[in-house]
């Protein structure tokens, strides 16, 4: 099996903290990989890691076959990676459409002129038509991104993530601060986009059963290592993994749903709808000693 991205001995401090310490993972062609772990685990760092945002201070990582290490984030990009952000990010004042064309004008070398009408643009317009209807926005093309739903606004990042054609799509915290009512249209989506193109899928999630509904592999990190790597039931199974996210190695979590469903989801992230998680310090208390520890994977 190729490998689509190898990072390895991944390792980067800020100051004399170690967020990341020595991490090694593979991530072969296809397939959508869940990063789970705790607050201040160091998942957001790793993929800033891998998306050239953070350069490691010790690793390397290598990309469809090339050493990307050293690369700014742009080239990676052109490499073929994309990303989304933990905290929702798109020009409000521009509609879906112009929202969309931004990349697409950028990735053909031109720009958004505010003397030519995207109107005019007809190859522009039909890209982005073709990027809305594949993340299931075809019908909000004309509005102001300022009045989607949380949902819809995430979508949209995707839109915008597709727009650079990636072959590798990192997605941090896709469903963070959606309702309950929206995740599993934003779900549904992510999950229609790894099936029928070869794209790779590495995102971090909170919700403990959409990770486990929606990822073919589950990565564990905690303190900044990989603490566990498998299959959704053998991180289900695994002992360590029970430790630090229920603080009872014998209680096991709960099944993933076979399909989404409306209504809440039994165990889900802290994040409350509307906020975004925030980093704690790892001088925190340990998600086995928090209260509501059992209700936390990220
Ligand atoms: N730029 C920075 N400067 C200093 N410390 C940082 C920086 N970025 C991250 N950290 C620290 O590194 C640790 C890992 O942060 P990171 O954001 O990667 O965690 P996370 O797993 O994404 O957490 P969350 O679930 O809260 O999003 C945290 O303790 C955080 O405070
Ligand atoms: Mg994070």
């Amino acid at each position: 099996m190729t490998a689509l991205l190898e990072a390895s001995g991944l390792t980067k401090s800020f100051a004399d903290f170690t967020a990341i310490a020595g991490v090694d993972l593979v991530l072969p062609a296809g397939g959508i990989t869940a990063v789970i772990g705790p607050n201040g685990a160091g998942k957001t760092t790793l993929i800033n890691l891998l998306t050239g945002k953070l350069l490691p201070d010790q690793g390397r990582i290598t990309f469809a076959g090339s050493d990307v290490t050293r690369f700014p984030a742009s080239a990676r990009v052109r490499a073929g990676m994309a990303r989304t952000f933990q905290v929702t990010n798109v020009f409000p004042l521009l509609t879906v459409e112009e929202n969309v064309a931004v990349p697409v004008l950028a990735r053909a070398g031109r720009s958004l002129d505010p003397l030519r009408r995207i109107d005019s643009m007809q190859d522009v317009r039909a890209t982005a038509q073709r990027l809305l209807a594949a993340v299931g926005l075809g019908g909000r093309s004309a509005d102001v991104a300022a009045a989607l739903s949380h949902g819809d606004r995430r979508l949209l990042e995707l839109a915008l993530a597709l727009a650079c054609e990636p072959r590798l799509l990192l997605l941090d915290e896709p469903t963070a601060g959606i309702a309950s009512g929206e995740r599993d249209r934003v779900l549904e989506q992510i999950r229609s986009l790894a099936a029928p193109q070869p794209l790779t899928i590495a995102l971090v999630e909170h919700d403990m059963e959409v990770v486990f509904g929606l990822a073919s592999r589950v990565v564990v990190l905690h303190q900044g290592k990989v603490l566990a790597d498998g299959t959704p039931q053998q991180i289900r199974d695994d002992r360590r993994v029970r430790e630090i996210y229920l603080g009872d190695p014998s209680v096991a979590p709960p099944l993933a749903r076979a399909a989404p469903s409306p209504g809440p989801p039994l165990l889900r992230g802290s994040t409350s709808p509307g906020v975004e998680a925030g980093s704690a310090s790892r001088a925190g208390p340990s998600p086995a000693s928090r209260p509501n520890a059992s209700q936390r994977w990220a």
